[in-house]
Formats: structure tokens, C-alpha cells, sequence
């Protein structure tokens, strides 16, 4: 017997597949709307795989409000998880609007859908780019904002006072926003993962698109940071243990153990890696070598980031477990499974 429905809009995404993935294992029934301006409906057949599940999934666009309403008619959900925005930071900066209305307009439609059917519950993915350059190190839910250097990063701080301010003022509504640190690695089926178009922004896509011969060196950004070897640090959250915090927090909502209206949690693994340890770490995990050099700091990026996850861990009971070995070696079955390599 299902616990209950959950919309997961952006579900066919990297994380939103994962995510639909271990909801299913613990009983929800999921529903998948995407746009698929990020996305392959292929993940959603992935998905359908790795579960043994028809999961219902309509191509949705929820900046359209009436296509939006058409799915709350639809679907007797109780709970969305809304994962359903652009993410590309440097394309932020250069394309402020496109993110502005896809990121907060189509955000405003699910609060406003969720007000008008009364249904209560919303998780919206934040990221840890709301701390910006940390001044203590790891950071608490507490540690404050830093105001946010890209239209992206700006997103999400306005996501989050949207979501307060809503849960705040209508009765009934429930939001907690989780913010994620760095989300690395892919389903241990490597039948789901992440797919990065055009040229990997992020350091994990680049080092298995280096390793699998379509990029011909991967580049470090900075080796004289006042860190212990000069790379900047980051907390790589894999993407399975990252999708079972978001099992945790619908499981909260609906069995109604908020504290607050809204909550916030980190969702990290508490532990500093530096980029010069994450990529020996990967040559370790898969035993081969890596094309790499060092070059200039690349702008905008943070010295050190990593979580203080106490918080999580006491309230939503969860904890990262994945060994990162393990994350690296699922990273590169995925790359290999998307080449054709296998
Ligand atoms: P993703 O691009 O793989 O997934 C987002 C999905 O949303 C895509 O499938 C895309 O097609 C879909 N989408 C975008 N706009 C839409 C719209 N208007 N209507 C319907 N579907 C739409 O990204 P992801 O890495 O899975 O990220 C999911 C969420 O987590 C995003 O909100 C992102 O900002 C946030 N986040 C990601 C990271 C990260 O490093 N991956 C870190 C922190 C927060
Ligand atoms: C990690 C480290 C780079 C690529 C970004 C967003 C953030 C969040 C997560 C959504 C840094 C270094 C990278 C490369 C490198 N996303 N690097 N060579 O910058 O921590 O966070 O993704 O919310 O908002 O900003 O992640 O993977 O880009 O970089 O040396 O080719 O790897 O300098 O130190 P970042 P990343």
C-alpha cells in the first residue's frame, strides 16, 4: 500500500530522477512532470527500470500556470518536490530574465496551486550557494547569507523568503527548503545520472568526460588558495544519499513533524575535499590516470564550503553514507554507460 502521491516537478533532472527513484523504494507513489529543457525522457524510462514502475509522467512546463493546474486535477498529490529550474551560473549572469522567470515564476505558480488545492506540503531544492564565502567554516543553517554574487544564486534566496513568506501567511502550507552542497556520482544501476550539455561546468562531468577521451585535459581553477594544498574545498554529497534526504523530509511533512512552517536543512556529508583529492580520489576508485593541469583561479568561486549537518542528522534522522570511492566509481560507470563504453 503506497504512502502517498508526490509530485516531483523537474523529475526527469539529475537529482528529481534519483529522487523519484528512492521515494518509490519507500513506498510513495511519485508523479514526473518535466519541460525537458534539461532532460532526456530517457531518465524517465530509467527510472521506470530501476523500479519496476509505469511512473506516470507528463511533459509540463510549470512556468504554464493552466498546464500546471491541469496536473493538480489531475493527480491527488499531497506533497511536490520542486526541482524544476535552469542552473547554470555563468549563463545567469549573462541571461539574467531566463532564470528570474523560469527559477521564481514558475515557483510562485506551484505555491499558488498548492495554496489554492490545499494541498500542504513543499520541498524546494536550495543550494549552498546562499552562503556564498563563508566567514566560519562549516556552515550551520544559521550561518548567514551572503549576498548572492549571480542571478542563479539570487533564485534561490528569493525562493527561500517566497517559501517563509507563503508558509508564514497561509494556513496549512508546509515548506522546507534543503540545501545542497556539491551533488557528485549516479545511480549504482548506471541507468541514471547526470548529463551535462555542451562543455561540463562542474568538476565530476569534467573529469569523466576527460577519462572517457571527449575533453582532452581537465583544468584546476587555482592551486594557491589558502587551503592545505592550494585547491579550493567542497562537501561532494552523492546524489543517492542526496535523494534519501529528500525521502526524509516528505516522510517529516507528512507525518507532520515540523517544528516550524518552514525549515531549512544542509544536505552535505560534513567533510572537506579538496579538487586536487577529489581527482586522485577518482583515479584511485577507477585505477587509471587523468589528463590534468593546473590554471588560474576561475572567478566567482569560493575558497571553502562545507556543511555542518547536525541538523539533518538529529531532525531529519538521515546521514550521508555512500563511501566517496564508491560515488567516483558510479560517476564513471554512468560516463561509460552514456559512451557506449561498457
Ligand atoms: P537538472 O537540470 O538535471 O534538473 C532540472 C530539471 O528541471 C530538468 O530536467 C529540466 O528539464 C527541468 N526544468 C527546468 N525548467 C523547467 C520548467 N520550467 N518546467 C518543467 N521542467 C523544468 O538539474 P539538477 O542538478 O537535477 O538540479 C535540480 C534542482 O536542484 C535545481 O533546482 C537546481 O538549481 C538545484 N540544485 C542543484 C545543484 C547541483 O549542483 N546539481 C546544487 C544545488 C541545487
Ligand atoms: C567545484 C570545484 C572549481 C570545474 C556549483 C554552483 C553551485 C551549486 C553546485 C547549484 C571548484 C573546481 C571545477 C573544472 C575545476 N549548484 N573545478 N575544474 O562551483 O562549487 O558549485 O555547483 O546550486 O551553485 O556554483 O561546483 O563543480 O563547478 O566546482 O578545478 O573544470 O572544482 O574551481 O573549486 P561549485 P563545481
Amino acid at each position: 500500500m503506497a504512502k502517498e502521491t508526490v509530485l516531483i516537478s523537474g523529475g526527469a533532472g539529475y537529482i528529481g530522477s534519483h529522487t523519484a527513484v528512492e521515494l518509490i523504494a519507500a513506498g510513495y507513489d511519485a508523479v514526473i512532470i518535466d519541460n525537458l529543457s534539461n532532460s532526456e525522457a530517457a531518465a524517465v524510462e530509467g527510472v521506470r527500470r530501476i523500479t519496476g514502475v509505469d511512473v506516470p509522467f507528463e511533459r509540463v512546463d510549470t512556468c504554464d500556470e493552466a498546464a500546471l493546474r491541469r496536473v493538480f486535477e489531475k493527480y491527488d498529490f499531497g506533497s511536490v518536490i520542486h526541482f524544476a529550474a535552469y542552473k547554470a551560473v555563468g549563463e545567469s549572469v549573462a541571461e539574467p530574465l531566463k532564470y528570474y522567470r523560469n527559477n521564481l515564476a514558475s515557483f510562485m505558480n506551484v505555491c499558488a496551486l498548492m495554496k489554492e488545492f490545499g494541498r500542504p506540503n513543499i520541498l524546494f531544492s536550495s543550494s549552498a550557494t546562499v552562503y556564498g564565502e563563508p566567514d566560519t567554516l562549516p556552515v550551520t543553517e544559521q550561518t548567514p547569507r551572503k549576498p548572492a554574487t549571480s542571478p542563479y544564486g539570487n533564485t534561490k534566496q528569493m525562493a527561500e523568503d517566497i517559501l517563509h513568506d507563503c508558509c508564514a501567511a497561509y494556513e496549512g502550507l508546509h515548506g522546507i527548503a534543503l540545501r545542497y552542497f556539491n551533488p557528485i556520482g549516479a545511480h549504482p544501476s548506471a541507468l541514471i545520472g547526470e548529463l551535462p550539455r555542451g562543455v561540463p561546468q562542474n568538476l565530476v562531468p569534467y573529469i569523466t568526460q576527460t577519462a572517457a577521451g571527449l575533453r582532452e585535459c581537465l583544468s584546476i581553477f587555482g592551486d594557491d588558495y589558502d587551503t592545505p594544498d592550494g585547491t579550493c574545498l567542497r562537501d561532494y554529497i552523492d546524489v543517492v544519499d542526496l535523494a534519501k534526504a529528500h525521502v526524509a523530509a516528505v516522510d517529516r511533512m507528512t507525518q507532520r513533524r515540523m517544528k516550524e512552517a518552514y525549515e531549512i536543512f544542509n544536505i552535505g556529508t560534513g567533510t572537506p575535499v579538496s579538487v586536487l583529492e577529489l581527482v586522485k580520489g577518482f583515479e584511485r576508485a577507477n585505477g587509471l590516470t587523468l589528463n590534468y593541469k593546473i590554471v588560474g583561479r576561475r572567478a566567482g568561486d569560493v575558497k571553502a564550503v562545507w556543511a555542518d549537518t547536525q541538523r539533518a542528522n538529529k531532525e531529519l534522522g538521515w546521514k550521508a553514507e555512500r563511501p566517496l570511492e564508491e560515488t567516483l566509481r558510479s560517476a564513471w560507470a554512468w560516463e561509460k554507460h552514456v559512451r557506449g563504453m561498457n
